[in-house]
């Protein structure tokens, strides 16, 4: 097929998620290496989104490649009930990673399964129902996680699950107090959380789900002592706490998961994208020890007929020796570095930036019309005259590739970039900026 082939059959035979299917026109990959890819008439692009945020070792790993190969060699599949040798090696290598809380894993296909399940199993442990999660925050879109997802994303499936109860994002830009301290906004928010758990029924809240650092909805960073305090409410009501590092885990944040960066241990750990980095689906569940325990001998009622599929064990085992055995942690924290300095200097240079928020290779870019009134680009949920998406045209244009949400700009490479790319990657962002302060402002 040529690429026209491809992008017209796609037009006319399937259905893209997220979209208006009139609008839809995906680029047709041909190849693709590193950072980059090309479409059938030979232009290349940067994937400066490591696609969503999953393909944290970029294109065309061959560890990860020859591991998939050995396992199709071996055999494609055996049903969860049966001993895979990838499967118990990932399960063995992903427990050992986690702090010492943790005990086992229970595989998913992806991540939306995987809070699915973390929250059935939080639901059996603790015998309760209720689920808190915050506004800004997108847990998956089948019914259960797209109930647990805060954003827009999850009124189609509203009216929702009784029960799934959602709170506030310590997002402090955003706040109409302004903080002296990052201190004094933990405090703020984890007394408006207390007093919610209190308000919902202290006993009936089963679990309280979070991603470590808020991804898509703008990696919003908590503030110091927001976790370990969220982690103190959970114990002292019982409350099981649910990170979810889809997103954040493996490597992202310049650490091997990203509540290390705030010294928790949270009781159970939900996982996806950089654990195969997209090379085979896979997600799973990390549970403490207790919850575990708790299993011995009580029904584990929680099935998929591709739990822990070899495939996808075996791209997990490769994944895992790579970031170890190429110190990716070491790449993440020097190109990390770089982009930090980038896009701190963006945001001095264009008045359409209000805020840059910035974690090891997972960043944001906040459009604000007016930097003083911090007031969005565009209204939360609105984009009436496609402001964002001309942004994202013009960085296409200049084959920067990567998504928006609101009136946020995500930049999350894959881990393997280079200060090198960094510079020239973040000198086309520049030039679209340059754009926006003069035309949309
Ligand atoms: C934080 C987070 N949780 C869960 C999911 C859902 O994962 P999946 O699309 O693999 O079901 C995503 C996807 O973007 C995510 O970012």
């Amino acid at each position: 097929m040529t690429g026209e082939q491809i992008r017209a059959t796609l037009k006319k035979y399937s259905l893209q998620s997220w979209s208006k299917q009139k609008d839809i026109n995906p680029i047709s990959v041909k190849e693709a290496e590193g950072i980059y890819f090309w479409d059938y008439d030979g232009n290349r692009y940067s994937d400066m989104s490591s696609q969503l945020v999953n393909m944290n070792l970029g294109f065309g790993n061959k560890q990860i490649g020859d591991a998939i190969k050995a396992q199709v060699d071996q055999y494609c599949f055996v049903g969860p009930g049966y001993g895979a040798q990838s499967r118990a090696k990932l399960a063995k290598k992903i427990v050992e990673l986690m702090p010492d809380n943790i005990g086992k894993v229970f595989f998913t296909n992806a991540g939306a399964e995987a809070n699915e399940n973390a929250v059935k199993m939080a639901r059996i442990v603790t015998g309760r129902h209720k689920v808190m999660s915050r506004y800004r925050s997108y847990h998956g879109a089948s019914f259960g996680a797209g109930n647990l997802t805060g954003e827009p994303r999850r009124f189609a499936l509203e009216p929702g699950i009784p029960g799934f109860v959602k709170f506030f994002d310590p997002y402090v830009y955003r706040e109409a107090i302004r903080f002296e301290t990052e201190e004094a906004a933990t405090a703020y928010y984890l007394e408006k959380l207390e007093e919610q758990i209190r308000y919902e029924g202290k006993d009936a809240i089963a679990a309280i789900v979070l991603e470590t650092i808020t991804g898509s909805n703008g990696v919003i960073i908590p503030p110091q002592g927001y976790l370990p305090g969220a982690k103190a409410l959970c114990e002292k009501y019982g409350i099981i706490m649910i990170c979810d590092e889809v997103m954040t885990g493996w490597c992202r944040t310049g650490k091997m998961f990203g509540f290390e960066n705030f010294d928790i241990e949270p009781d159970i750990v939900t996982f996806a994208k950089g654990v195969t980095c997209g090379y085979v689906p896979l997600g799973g569940v990390a549970v403490s020890k207790e919850i575990a325990a708790y299993f011995d001998d009580k029904l584990l009622s929680c099935g998929l007929t591709y739990s822990g599929h070899p495939l996808g064990c075996a791209a997990g085992v490769a994944c895992i020796e790579y970031y170890e055995e190429a110190n990716i942690l070491e790449n993440v924290a020097r190109s990390g570095k770089a982009l930090g300095e980038q896009l701190e200097r963006l945001k001095n240079e264009h008045p359409c930036v209000g805020d840059v928020r910035y974690i090891g290779l997972f960043s944001a870019v906040e459009l604000v019309k007016d930097k003083e009134t911090r007031e969005a680009l565009v209204p939360y949920g609105e984009d009436p005259s496609g402001v964002m998406k001309s942004i994202l045209g013009m960085l296409k244009e200049r084959r920067f590739m990567t998504y928006t949400h609101e009136n946020i700009i995500i930049v999350a490479p894959p881990l393997t970039i280079t200060e090198k790319q960094i510079a020239e990657e973040i000198a086309k962002l520049d030039e679209v900026l340059g754009v926006v302060d003069k035309e949309y402002i």
